[in-house]
């Protein structure tokens, strides 16, 4: 399906509209952000990786009855997807301590976490996406439904179970990823957005090298190779 008009472009895709009502097309970019874009990069290669790693995910997520706004790939960088309404919340799913985490509470990192911890982010780069709770999604007007928020963290959970399971079978460890939900035409929450090493961590299971973002994030070298090794498991 052609692409007619760019309707939005972030810091890892463009989104366009097509010839048919509320479904659009995404193309995955190689550019490369962290730290709410005060680093850039990119990575030639990297959006057609990405485009690849997500489309296996969530066609795995479809089978197990995860609904998502993936309809199919297209080309190399590309996936038709139905058109949603983001909700402006960022689920954030934790299995080991990283990252943000043991920064806020300095918690050691790579400490396996008792559960699976699940946050809100507010989706809102001015403000440096913050941590928030049911009760802010409320005050912000995100939702007034407490329901939603469960459902949120329940997809969430479902997701986790489901990926957790996919990457042991790989040799990498889920350690934390991103996910992003959106209301598609008929009120309907579904997984939208992209999973990829860019909105994950993965660390092999024997090492724990890190095959994901953090590596442009931390200036470790070999970003395109880390994506690589994750699409190669993922197809193994
Ligand atoms: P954090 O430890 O920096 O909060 O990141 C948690 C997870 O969320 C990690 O897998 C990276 C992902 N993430 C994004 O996809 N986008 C973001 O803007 C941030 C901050 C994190
Ligand atoms: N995605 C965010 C950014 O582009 C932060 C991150 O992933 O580290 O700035």
């Amino acid at each position: 399906m052609d692409k007619v008009k760019m309707l939005y472009e972030g810091k890892g895709k463009k989104l366009y509209s097509t010839h048919k009502e509320s479904i659009l097309v995404a193309e995955f970019k190689d550019d490369l952000t962290a730290f709410n874009a005060e680093k850039k990069g990119s990575e030639s290669g990297k959006g057609e990786l990405n485009c690849q790693i997500t489309s296996f995910l969530f066609e795995l997520l479809e089978k197990n009855d995860i609904k998502t706004h993936f309809i199919k790939r297209i080309d190399s960088k590309n996936i038709l997807c139905k058109e949603v309404k983001i909700i402006p919340i960022e689920v954030v799913v934790r299995n080991v301590a990283t990252g943000s985490l043991t920064k806020r509470l300095g918690i050691l990192d790579g400490k396996v976490l008792p559960f699976s911890l699940v946050e809100f982010y507010y989706k809102d780069d001015a403000l440096g996406d913050p941590l928030i709770n049911d009760e802010h999604c409320k005050i912000l007007d995100i939702t007034q439904d407490v329901q939603e928020l469960d459902f949120l963290r329940h997809q969430a959970r479902k997701i986790n179970s489901v990926l957790k399971q996919f990457f042991d079978s790989k040799n990498l460890k889920l350690i934390d990823f991103k996910l992003e939900f959106g209301k598609d035409a008929d009120g309907n929450i579904i997984l939208a957005d992209e999973i990829s090493p860019d909105s994950c961590r993965f660390w092999d299971k024997d090492t724990n090298e890190k095959l994901d973002k953090d590596r442009f994030r931390q200036d470790l070298g070999n970003v395109k190779l880390a994506y690589e090794e994750v699409l190669n498991r993922i197809l193994s």
